[in-house]
């Protein structure tokens, strides 16, 4: 009956995205536009003693400047500024709040003017005295104040004493530096203001009814009083999990002029938002001279800032790869004078990984053994964590088949013994894994008698390929071509969806979809039933699909009646249904996607400069929806992965708290230049238990391990053992 589900199906959005048609938050029109521009703090920690905004309001075309003196009213409890996403310890960010300075860039008064350049020139006229107070931002200055925080993780036995005993020992520390996002699209909010007090906001975010919920709390508005539109987003990865300050601030504007206001931060903005936190990673494995672990310490301690306690998971991911008699994971927090960290694809995962997989890389040169051999024999069916089986977990072939598209066997052991003409060229390899998570959504079907229908749901599409997957699905469910399938996402008052990350959106929306279409099917079925001597008389629910827009007898193909004669006999013209998806609970199994890296580094000797010149990576997650966006969501991580292993640091200037590469001139990522030959392989990977489709997900799983693949390759090139991430050209010659 599938017919659209796997397929290789072209984006359904990509048309409107390449023509312009697609609308993203700051594109919105509105009448009487007001335009904001945000002041920054110069300084990471104070007070504001002063602010003159006097010059700036003297500005022709300048409307009103708002600073924590004469804003709007907000709400005044922590409890009120809690989103969905952070549920974490502290008192999140408030802006314009009150005269505290927490960090550098914090924004401190908004400028609202007729036009965006009257706004941005009158923003730089504003006077600030701040009291300075003592700060700090680097993390190895203050890790030894750093604090444990409880993660899932399970220790046990005694991992000190087996280390102390190994007969083969690695320990060392690892450095990932402060990244930041840097999506295409600016971070911006459109508040449109109705006339009644309503507003619509427009605005860049992974999840519109959180920011709906949230903008709510904080200005006390009745939830049929303000609704959140975000049909595309330009990327987020992570960014646009909470609500970031640009839609608080926006509609602080509008509530101040009584009318709709747009803010675009700029680039150098956008680095005052959250970001990967750095994180120093030690590693200690002790492993028998066969190879098998019999002990293994995983210490991550990750910066948060003073306000909140934002940490994911850097530690637990080894029990989920390797056996290891003797455990021990330890996760600690360090708060520097900085905004609070974020969620940045695979959170926890790509930095915590990078280390293990050095590591292990390090142990199997210890061991004189191959790192794919090394990591087959400590390869767990387990999850040691919590002692479970996996629903599915097809990594062994993963290794199989990525080291064989790779040509793996023809790697040479020894660091420094292949060359490619100048080039001195390495070969590495590195495991990846995260999870498949699944949430409870609904989506709102209407199927006309027309034979087309659309699909309502609230989530987002942040460039993952939501809409088209959510059309196969829709299609193969419906029978339908998929040309008649329309999806309508990113709007607050649309069907309950949770915010799109953690790789969990694909798994929820098909299943929301396959139950309301399930309903659809029932209804169109007692209909049939009433037509005269109709050949579905005595068809079971169950026994009945729907195909080519006919619902038809699964047991005889010639019993059919098209969904329009079925309508017709109810004297209808739609049918709308709204179901929310259920998940079998199992706690059975751990639940878990995994990849293979191998990467291809040349390196120029005389110079330090290091090409990428081959990535495979081999990925199980379950079925895969769309052959053609799962290829790109895993080409994309990839290239990310090359970014975060050469190329991608937050550069701080400590002495005064502030970023000094925030913009993307001098925050390097990837450019094709740096990209070569990826390639992309789909282990197959049947699972029942997952879930009922068996779809995992694959917004996440493609980042991890290919910094340490990157990095093992450099290793095996140069015979340098670089773990402070980036790997620049300097370290290389040094
Ligand atoms: Mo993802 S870091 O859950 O957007």
């Amino acid at each position: 009956m599938t017919s659209y589900i796997g397929t290789a199906t072209s984006r359904v959005d990509g048309r409107a995205k390449v023509t312009g048609e697609a609308r993203y938050a700051g594109e919105f029109k509105a009448i009487r536009l007001a335009h904001a521009a945000v002041v920054e703090s110069a300084i990471p920690k104070g007070r504001i003693s002063r602010i003159d905004t006097g010059a700036a309001r003297r500005v022709a075309g300048v409307l009103d400047v708002l600073t924590h003196e004469n804003r709007p009213r907000m709400a005044d409890t922590d409890k009120a500024w809690k989103d969905d996403v952070a549920p974490e310890d502290g008192s999140p960010f408030r802006p314009l709040y009150d005269d505290r300075i927490m960090f550098s860039g914090q924004p401190i008064a908004l400028v609202l003017g007729e036009d965006w350049e009257t706004a941005r020139y009158a923003a730089s006229l504003v006077d600030i005295q701040y009291d300075k107070q003592d700060f700090v931002t680097d993390l190895r200055q203050q890790h030894d104040q750093a604090f444990v925080v409880e993660k899932p993780d399970k220790p046990h036995g005694d991992a000190d004493k087996a280390f102390a005993a190994a007969s083969v020992r690695h320990e060392a520390e690892y450095y990932i530096p402060t990244e930041h996002h840097n999506p295409m699209e600016l971070f911006a909010s459109t508040v449109v203001w109705d006339g009644g007090g309503k507003l619509t906001v427009y605005d860049k975010t992974q999840g519109v009814q959180n920011v709906q919920r949230y903008l709510c709390s904080v200005f006390d508005k009745a939830p049929d009083d303000l609704r959140v539109i975000s049909p595309y987003v330009g990327g987020a990865f992570g960014a646009g999990l909470r609500p970031q300050y640009q839609v608080v601030l926006a509609t602080l504007g509008a509530l101040a002029l009584r009318r709709s206001v747009r803010l675009v931060l700029t680039r150098q903005q956008m680095y005052g938002l959250g970001y990967r936190p750095a994180t120093i990673e030690r590693l200690a494995l002790g492993a028998s001279a066969n190879g098998t672990l019999d002990a293994l310490t995983h210490e991550a301690i990750a910066v948060t800032s003073q306000f909140e306690e934002f940490s994911r998971n850097d530690t637990g991911w080894a029990a989920l790869l390797y056996k290891s008699t003797n455990a021990n994971y330890v996760h600690k927090l360090a708060r520097l004078d900085l905004p609070t960290s974020s969620d940045m694809r695979a959170p926890g995962a790509a930095t915590g990984v990078y280390a293990l997989e050095c590591a292990m890389d390090e142990l199997a040169i210890a061991l004189k053994l191959d790192p794919v051999e090394l990591r087959l024999r400590c390869y767990s069916d387990r999850d040691q964590n919590e002692d479970l089986p996996y629903t599915s977990k097809a990594l062994r072939e993963c290794y199989r088949q990525g080291a064989e598209a790779f040509g793996w066997k023809a790697r040479k052991a020894e660091p420094r013994s292949m060359r490619d003409g100048s080039d001195l060229v390495g070969w590495g390899m590195a495991t990846g894994v995260w999870e498949a998570l699944q949430m409870p959504m609904a989506v709102r079907i209407v199927l006309g008698a027309n034979g087309h229908a659309e699909v309502f749901c609230a989530a987002s599409d942040i460039g993952t390929g939501t809409y088209t997957i959510m059309a196969q699905v829709a299609a193969d469910a419906l029978g339908l071509p998929i040309d008649n399938i329309t999806i309508r996402l990113g709007d607050s008052t649309l069907p309950q969806a949770p915010v799109e990350g953690g790789s969990w959106m694909a798994a929820s929306t098909a299943h929301a979809i396959a139950a309301t279409a399930e309903e659809i099917r029932g209804e169109l079925l007692a209909l049939a039933k009433r037509i005269k001597d109709s050949p579905l008389a005595d068809a079971r629910p169950e026994d009945v699909a729907l195909a080519d827009g006919r619902l038809v007898s699964k047991l005889d193909a010639s019993r059919a009646i098209s969904i329009a004669d079925a309508m017709r006999s109810g004297a209808i013209e739609r049918i709308e249904k709204e179901k929310t998806n259920t998940f079998a609970e199992d706690k059975k199994h751990a639940r878990n996607t995994h990849s293979a890296v191998f990467a291809e580094v040349k390196v120029d000797e005389q110079l330090g400069v290091i090409r990428v010149t081959r990535v495979v990576s081999a990925v199980a997650a379950g079925r895969i929806l769309n052959a053609k966006t799962a290829h790109s969501q895993i080409m994309g991580s990839v290239v990310w992965g090359i970014g975060m292993a050469l190329h991608e640091e937050t550069v701080f200037d400590h002495r005064f708290g502030r970023i000094m590469n925030a913009n993307i001139a001098e925050y390097h990522v990837p450019v094709n230049a740096d990209v070569h030959d990826i390639k992309v392989i789909f282990v197959d990977e049947p699972d029942d238990l997952v879930n009922p489709m068996g779809i995992k997900g694959l917004g996440e799983i493609g980042i991890v391990g290919v910094a340490a693949a990157i990095a093992n390759a450099v290793y095996h090139a140069t015979g340098k053992r670089i773990r402070d991430l980036p790997i620049t050209l300097d370290k290389v010659m040094r």
